[in-house]
């Protein structure tokens, strides 16, 4: 009795799924996918970096974004975003006006003299200490520190920044790669905001 009753609901199954198999549909739709749109859009308004990292901070390379509509060329872009971070050339700097600073180096344990023409990060890699690092043009966050008495702007000027925002830098963040120093301060290497 069961048997005949389980082939019956088999067979009843069966034939249900089969007719909504050839049973007309709703006429639904999926809707167009628009994510590749909305990737391409992103990217485009973030400048491009030329070296490939891992978990950068957004798709295309970069942080600064850039409003909609300001540009339309890529190397626009590009240009856009470095001149709002430029301004400032190291090696612009006359020998006779070059500048040296105290700065300690909180977890190497140790104060250096670093002058206003070489950056944070070359002068701590001249002492042989091994600091994190990975473009070497302020456009990722591998080299960030932190200076406890910020705004980094107190103490420090970026020849490129194309990640830190206002706000990061006035909380004492800086990249190591490109900042120079404009007075004594101590940082703490490897620090990300
Ligand atoms: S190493 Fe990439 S910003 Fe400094």
């Amino acid at each position: 009795m069961v048997e005949v009753l389980g082939i019956a609901l088999g067979v009843g199954f069966t034939l249900t799924a089969v007719l909504l198999h050839y049973a007309k549909g709703t006429g639904w739709e999926p809707a167009e996918d628009v994510s590749t749109t909305l990737l391409e859009r992103r990217a485009a308004a973030v400048p491009e970096t030329d070296f490939a990292e891992p978990m950068n901070r957004s798709i295309g390379g970069g942080g600064a974004a850039i409003p909609a509509g300001t540009a339309d060329a890529e190397g626009e872009l590009a240009g856009d975003a470095e001149e709002a971070e430029t301004g400032f050339d190291p090696e612009a700097i006359p020998d006779e006006e070059v500048e040296h600073y105290e700065i300690e180096f909180g977890k190497e344990g140790e104060t250096i003299e670093v002058a206003n023409n070489e950056t944070i990060l070359e002068a701590g890699e001249d002492e042989d200490w091994d600091l994190p690092y990975s473009c070497r043009q302020g456009q990722c966050l591998s080299c960030s520190g932190h200076i406890a008495d910020g705004p980094a702007e107190d103490f420090v000027k970026h020849s490129n920044n194309d990640t830190l925002s206002d706000e990061e830098m006035e909380n004492g963040y800086c990249l190591t790669c490109t900042a120079h120093p404009t007075t004594d301060f101590t940082i703490e290497t490897g620090e990300t905001p």
